[in-house]
């Protein structure tokens, strides 16, 4: 992305604000010109007045000169909180945005993202945008009119003597460029390498039991030193760069006032020059390198935010994949389930198909178990049907209705899905199993969490069903989980219903109870059941055997047990007290 088009997209952000950076543009006026006028005004009173014993002007002069001062820390005072307001008003709209625009993007997406990455983008990388629009854009505006206005005021006053003073100008433009082109590759680097250390840390941390359970804390550990060490390299570099960089400035400048002082006091002598005079360059002079260096900073600063800039209008112009359609169909309100597949192929990256041609209808009401071995390809068909994933070849379709046609919230309003592993929000047990259905009632809630026997477990923790789950509060183990996945689906109330391997970590007890509930559930209601306990699909209206992304074999249970193939060897095995899982 070029930078152009980097400074229009923040130059949008700012937009909305821009009344607000107007403002404190001009109050920067008013300071600049209180600032440059200090020295003057001295000079005046240096030569005009004390020579002459004018104490009336004198007089006139100091209360200029404090007035000046009054307005000048008044300024500084709104100036300084206007941009600071600006700034935080842009990156919360950036923080927004971003946010926004990730909840909009489809799952193969974070696939390709670490988390890390993300958190970076929305945390690190607005803040140093935060700093362009409090810091950078009005600072950079004083910084240059201050330079004109001494370079003016001091040709005015003697052209000799400011081309004494500058004499060093050119070496100081030499200094500062050879610097701040080692410390912008410097920057980057440690940019680079913080969001690596981000990304490597947010992985290990919620990889961390895995790391222990196969003991690779030492492994892991060596890797983050890399980082950390390589990352810690380029802080020290950077600090040694910028403290030789800012007292060679500062020793430049004192030469300067050297320089001044050496020809100035000549010139007072033999009263070429004023007193008053020499004395407003030595202000002029020393106010001349604060700027200097402010303004190498703002190159970096300029730098790291166009870094940051390109990086999250990067992140908001990816386009999602999975996306609404121009001219939605809309589902009815209550849909009757009907799902068909037609000559579906799908792969999640290139040509590698984990369904292939598969091929099937599901009725009105019907109940279908879908069976296979680990990596069949059984959770992408679930995938497939809300649409975290597209398909690349065939049709799926919901009452007749191309589910690529129709708003992806009214097709997934009319999906449960039970997973294996529910997430738990840091929300009450209530709200965690009402999650958007606000209608429901309390009781009913507690209905359904007595059908699947959790309900005792949910009254014993230490505020009932308004203790807060998740992270901050009460652990749900695997099972609990699962039965809370379950409770979601119950509330919800969608027409269809999938479950996919959702009772693999519940005990034989408290499955009866679901199993009960479940059959309560599925009356009158597609259902999909991915299981891998024969009990669960026994019944099952339509049995769909899966191997290696081929339907292999469809039919209800003892047609396939008479067909004596896969299914039947299937049966066997589960027999001799092997799973599902097991390889067919
Ligand atoms: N998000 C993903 N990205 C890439 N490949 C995937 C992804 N999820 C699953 N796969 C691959 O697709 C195949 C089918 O997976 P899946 O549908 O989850 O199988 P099942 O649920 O039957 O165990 C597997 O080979 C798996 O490696
Ligand atoms: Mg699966």
């Amino acid at each position: 992305m070029g930078d152009r088009q980097l400074l229009k997209g923040m130059l949008m952000f700012a937009k909305p604000y821009r009344k607000l950076l107007l403002f404190s543009l001009l109050l920067t006026g008013f300071i600049v010109i209180a600032s440059l006028a200090q020295p003057f005004i001295i000079k005046v009173a240096i030569d005009s007045y004390i020579k002459m014993n004018d104490y009336q002007g004198m007089m006139y002069l100091g209360i200029i000169y404090f007035l000046l001062i009054m307005v000048s820390s008044i300024c500084t005072y709104f100036q300084n909180n206007t941009l600071q307001f600006t700034g935080q008003y842009v990156i919360y709209d950036f923080r927004q945005a971003i946010f926004k625009h990730l909840s909009l993007m489809q799952m193969d997406f974070f696939r390709k993202n670490p988390i890390g990455r993300l958190v970076t983008r929305i945390t690190h990388d607005v803040e140093s945008l935060n700093q362009l629009y409090s810091q950078v854009i009005v600072n950079l505006v004083k910084e240059v009119l201050i330079l004109i206005g001494i370079i003016t005021l001091m040709l005015y006053m003697s052209v000799k003597l400011t081309l004494i003073c500058f004499l060093v100008i050119p070496v100081i433009a030499v200094v500062t460029f050879y610097f701040k082109r080692v410390l912008r590759d410097t920057q980057r680097k440690l940019r680079t390498l913080l969001s690596s250390l981000l990304s490597y840390l947010a992985e290990n941390l919620s990889g961390m039991s895995v790391i222990q359970l196969f003991a690779r804390e030492r492994k892991q550990l060596e890797r983050f030193n890399e980082l950390n060490e390589e990352h810690y390299r380029a802080g020290m570099r950077q600090t040694v760069i910028n403290s030789i960089f800012n007292p060679s400035i500062g020793l430049f400048g004192n030469i300067s006032l050297a320089l001044l002082v050496w020809y100035g006091g000549r010139s007072v002598v033999d009263e070429s020059i004023t007193f008053g005079t020499v004395y407003a360059f030595t202000h002029y002079v020393r106010q001349f390198f604060e700027p200097l260096r402010g303004l190498a900073d703002r190159f970096n600063q300029i730098q790291a935010a166009l870094a940051s800039a390109e990086r999250i209008f990067e992140t908001l112009e990816t386009k999602p994949t999975i996306v609404n359609p121009v001219h939605p169909k809309e589902l009815p309100e209550k849909v009757k389930g009907n799902i068909v597949f037609q000559h579906v192929w799908f792969a999640y990256k290139n040509e590698e198909w984990v369904l292939k041609d598969v091929h099937f209808r599901i009725n009105q009401g019907e109940t279908v178990g879908v069976v296979g071995a680990t990596g069949a390809g059984k959770s992408s068909i679930i995938q497939l049907i809300n649409r975290f994933y597209d398909n690349q070849k065939g049709i799926i379709s919901l009452d007749g209705i191309n589910i690529k046609d129709v708003h992806l919230n009214d097709l997934r309003r009319h999906i449960g899905i039970i997973q294996q592993d529910a997430f738990v929000f840091s929300e009450t047990v209530f709200d965690n199993i009402r999650l958007n259905h606000n209608q429901v009632s309390n009781e009913e809630i507690i209905k359904a969490a007595k059908a699947v026997n959790i309900d005792s477990f949910f009254r014993m923790l230490p505020q009932g069903y308004n203790t807060m789950l998740g992270e901050e509060g009460t652990v749900l183990s695997a099972g609990q989980k699962q039965l809370l996945s379950f409770l979601r689906a119950m509330i919800a109330d969608n027409d269809v219903l999938i479950l996919d391997e959702a009772t693999a970590n519940i005990d034989t007890e408290t499955e009866q109870a679901v199993q009960d509930a479940l059959r309560e559930m599925s009356k009158n209601r597609t259902t999909i059941i991915i299981a891998h306990r024969l009990s669960t699909i026994q019944h099952a209206d339509k049995i769909i055997v899966l191997d290696k992304g081929r339907i292999v074999e469809m039919g209800n249970h003892q047609q396939l047990l008479n067909n004596q193939s896969v299914y039947y060897q299937l049966c066997q095995n589960l027999s001799k007290g092997k799973t599902l899982k097991v390889k067919l």
